[in-house]
């Protein structure tokens, strides 16, 4: 499923209104919030609670969630693991079209595999890919159930279910780790709008 780098015969064209220009008119930096977990660990919920924030600083965001994009982008990829790379792989792509356009994008994909997340990191300039584990422990996750697919998952009615039949790696250096699974919603946004202050993104 991995395509060529470039396609033939293309010349980049270089835009005149920059990510620079954007982030001075917008007053806060680009960069890409890369929430990382087990399914039911908090991702969605702490991207759309920190996005908030941000909204109400007068920032310009976007959330981009596994759920979601896999409506339509990625509606045509499963849950192998090779279907999954190319998941994280195009949503690595948005991202940085996301960050060109002077915006604070945050994604919520389980994202498992260590090697799939360091590529999106690799495409993105140095500083831009802010990681951050949604530390939920897989039993926290399964009893919470949100959406029933553990449930379905142990009953074998779901093959390749993250945490049950294929793997999480969880990340070993994230910019920031929140404990999702014990913390209180508002406390674990507070530790993502600091990670964002600290990093010079907003004010
Ligand atoms: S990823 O592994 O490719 O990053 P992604 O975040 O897009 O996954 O999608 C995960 C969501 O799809 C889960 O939150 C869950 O609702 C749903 N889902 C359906 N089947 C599976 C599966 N086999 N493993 C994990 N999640 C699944």
């Amino acid at each position: 499923m991995a395509s060529q780098k470039t396609s033939s015969n293309v010349v980049w064209h270089h835009a005149t209104i920059t990510r620079e220009t954007r982030e001075e008119l917008n007053g806060h930096k680009s960069a890409v919030l890369w929430f990382t977990g087990l399914s039911g660990s908090g991702k969605s919920t702490l991207a759309h609670a920190v996005e908030e924030a941000l909204y109400k600083k007068g920032c310009r965001t976007f959330v981009l969630d596994g759920d979601n994009v896999r409506h339509g982008l990625c509606g045509d990829l499963g849950f192998s693991i090779e279907d999954r790379t190319e998941n994280i792989r195009r949503v690595g792509e948005v991202a940085k079209l996301f960050t060109e356009a002077g915006t604070v994008v945050l994604t919520a994909f389980i994202s498992p595999l260590k090697s799939d997340r360091e590529a999106v990191r690799n495409i993105m300039p140095h500083g831009d890919f802010l990681e951050i584990y949604c530390a939920a422990v897989l039993d926290v996750c399964e009893e919470r159930d949100v959406k029933g697919l553990y449930k379905k998952a142990r009953a074998g009615e779901i093959p390749e279910f993250t945490g049950i039949s294929s793997p999480y790696e969880a990340p070993v250096d994230p910019e920031l780790e929140v404990n999702t699974g014990e913390l209180s919603l508002e406390a674990s946004a507070e530790k993502v709008l600091n990670l964002l202050t600290v990093r010079g993104i907003v004010t």
